[in-house]
């Protein structure tokens, strides 16, 4: 039985403060661990006090990105080994605003998917989908591809802990959800795409979540598919109270 996992993802939005006060927010108002994880992927900039100030929330503080050496002369760049120094157990990897505005490719991702692995973090990796690669129905093997470039080289043993998310570009701050069966097609593909590439174990272990334009008003329907293990909320999660909600609707 899989876990449902619910992720926030702030993006670059919010200041130290908010970013504290809702960590701070959260006390006592996030479901049962046992039943359901909770995340919140924020700023690097934010990432240490919020872990600072969770206290003992059962909450996950994860990053946005990483870069993929550990150290170096890499100006500007956020270390994998530092974020898990910090208490930081998950990063995201691949998120589509990074492979569209930073130009990150498959082996770039790949080789940040195995940073995160080697510092003892899980990586989310997330797949794309455009609406153009829909329309011209070539998205089966856009969202297969990135998963099989994202995850060269990881081995069994990673890949069974890693979380993989469906998130269609169009649907991403657009509040045009996908439909609940093109999201659970999306992550069903993701899970197939697993079992090709390690196991029916493996697949069925994995959690995979949809992301695009959740809401606590439209997850319910979402988070009741078989194939959905949770999700990833950009927009909706900077609100503490619809967050609260989103985290507790997966306990129903
Ligand atoms: P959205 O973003 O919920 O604002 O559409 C989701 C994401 O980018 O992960």
């Amino acid at each position: 039985m899989r876990k449902p996992f619910i992720a926030g993802n702030w993006k670059m939005n919010l200041s130290l403060n908010d970013a504290v006060t809702f960590v701070k927010e959260l006390n006592n108002n996030l479901p049962d661990p046992k039943k359901t994880q909770v995340a919140i992927a924020a700023s690097a900039l934010f990432l240490e006090s919020m872990i600072q100030n969770k206290g003992e929330e059962p909450l996950i503080i994860a990053a946005e990105n990483c870069y993929f050496e550990d150290e170096g002369a890499f100006t500007g760049e956020i270390s994998p080994k530092a974020l898990s120094e910090m208490g930081v157990t998950h990063v995201i990897i691949g998120h589509s605003e990074r492979r569209k505005y930073f130009n990150e490719t498959d082996d770039i991702i790949n080789k940040k998917i195995h940073a995160v692995l080697r510092n003892h973090m899980i990586p989310i990796l997330c797949c794309d989908e455009t609406m153009g690669r829909r329309e011209s129905d070539s998205k089966i093997s856009w969202v297969v591809s990135q998963v099989t470039a994202g995850l060269k080289g990881v081995s069994s043993d990673d890949a069974k802990n890693i979380i993989v998310a469906y998130e269609p570009s169009w649907a991403i701050g657009t509040g045009q959800t996908a439909s609940t069966d093109e999201a659970e097609e999306g992550c069903y593909l993701i899970r197939q795409t697993m079992a090709d590439l390690y196991s029916d174990d493996i697949a069925n272990e994995i959690r995979v979540l949809y992301g695009g334009s959740v809401t606590d008003e439209n997850a319910e329907d979402i988070l009741s598919r078989k194939d959905i293990d949770g999700v990833l909320a950009g927009g909706s999660s900077l609100n503490v109270e619809s967050f609260i909600n989103l985290a507790n609707l997966s306990t129903k």
